[in-house]
């Protein structure tokens, strides 16, 4: 099998031994690729192989991280929302769109009319201009169909994405989103039919169910019923919770044994115990603030208390329509309070062990070739130079996709 050496690398975050280590700028770092997965990463000096007649690509200084990992998106949906983010601007809110029947429920609407195709293309464009911001790894839910029909077309087009662009897809069922305008007089009929009937159909489709448990959404017992009765099905439960209000979300999200807890913006100090104590993983979504003009969820408090935390965009048509872990990173660092170090590890390895792949977000032997090399001698322009692509080159399973 050939073998790629990058070298002259100015700094190399490998997240080896899951924590942020970086090989710095006066060492300079190099990483070798055979295939589909790194075979080395370390400093240059202590390359075990000779350069000469290697194929070899020289990084004249520039910095190289894994490629994000993006653990929470919304890819697959139609329609056009600007005019809410406008409506909101001038004053409206995010609770009273959807309660009115627009929000969410004006997606629903879009999507349920678009075809598998629509879809399909629509969200593998997203996914594209993800890839071109560095991200290699995308979670992408369902929830904008809410019919087990469209149900399933959105996991099919969510499926999909990666036949398209070169990325790895993960996907999740989130057909408790909302309760669909039809069953607005019969809630319970709604979450029935989410139990027997959307689960069985779409268990082969999906790697995971979540539920929107806030306020105008589910409640901690609908949210606890869905999230159990996926699990005999197969799919592993994530959740988002404490998004709208201090809801009780955390505790569902401990008891139905849920691999990560997503949003998280309103918070307390039990709670934060609690995540850590249930080994919860807390996905944390700053582009939403921003968008929402929200208080950010208390990152640097999890980290202290030694919660797993990951990023994700968030990428939906409402409250944060983003394809950039970079500008997620800077959020993250300029407003949540992490520092870089804890930013860029949150946006590869913590994505990798929300999404529970545990062979992505770091670099070293057996780990997926997958990573980007920034047009910048250090990690620290990405927080640093907000809203600029700093990538160079992705590589993708050991391929170069981008640059
Ligand atoms: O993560 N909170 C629920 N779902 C999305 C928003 C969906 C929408 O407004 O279209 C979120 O913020
Ligand atoms: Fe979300």
């Amino acid at each position: 099998m050939s073998r790629l050496v990058l070298y002259n690398i100015g700094e190399l975050v490998t997240n080896a031994a899951d924590a942020p280590d970086v090989i710095g700028r006066h060492a300079p770092g190099a990483l070798a690729v055979e295939g589909r997965a790194v075979v080395w990463a370390g400093p240059e000096r202590d390359l075990p192989w000779d350069l000469a007649g290697a194929e070899t690509l020289d990084c004249e200084g520039r910095a190289v991280v894994p490629g994000f990992v993006d653990a929470h998106t919304h890819l697959v949906f139609a329609g056009d929302r600007s005019g809410e983010f406008g409506a909101r601007l001038g004053g409206r809110s995010y609770e009273d769109a959807l309660a009115g029947g627009g929000g969410i429920h004006h997606t629903v609407e879009a999507t349920r009319a678009a075809t598998l195709e629509q879809l399909r293309h629509s969200a593998a464009g997203r996914a594209r201009r993800m890839l071109e911001h560095g991200t290699t790894t995308i979670e992408i839910k369902s929830g904008y169909g809410l019919d087990t029909a469209a149900e399933i077309r959105s996991l099919q087009a969510a499926r999909g994405v990666a036949n398209e662009v070169p990325v790895n897809v993960v996907t999740t069922f989130l057909g408790a989103h909302v309760v669909p305008f039809e069953f607005a007089a019969d809630r319970e009929a709604y979450v029935r039919l989410v139990e027997s009937e959307m689960l069985p159909a779409v268990a082969d489709l999906a790697d995971f169910c979540d539920v929107f448990c806030d306020r105008g959404a589910f409640d901690l017992v609908e949210a606890y019923r869905i999230l159990t009765a996926a699990k005999t099905y197969g799919l592993r439960p994530r959740i988002h919770a404490n998004e709208l209000g201090s809801t009780g979300g955390v505790q569902v999200a401990i008891d139905a044994g849920a691999v990560s807890a997503d949003h998280l913006i309103h918070l307390n100090a039990d709670e934060i115990a609690d995540l850590a104590q249930a080994g919860v993983v807390a996905t944390l979504l700053p582009g939403t603030s921003f968008s929402l003009r929200e208080p950010y969820a208390p990152g640097a408090a999890l980290f202290e208390a030694g919660v797993t935390v990951a990023l994700g965009t968030d990428c939906n048509p409402g409250t944060s329509y983003t394809e950039s872990m970079q500008f997620v990173i800077a959020l993250a660092v300029v407003q949540m309070g992490l520092t870089p170090e804890q930013a860029v590890w949150a946006a590869t390895r913590g994505g990798a062990l929300s999404l529970q792949r545990p062979e992505l977000g770091w670099l070293g032997p057996g780990a997926a070739a997958d990573f980007v090399v920034l047009d910048a001698p250090s990690f620290l322009h990405i927080p640093y130079r907000p809203a600029t692509n700093l990538v160079w080159k992705v590589f993708s399973s050991g391929v170069q996709v981008v640059g």
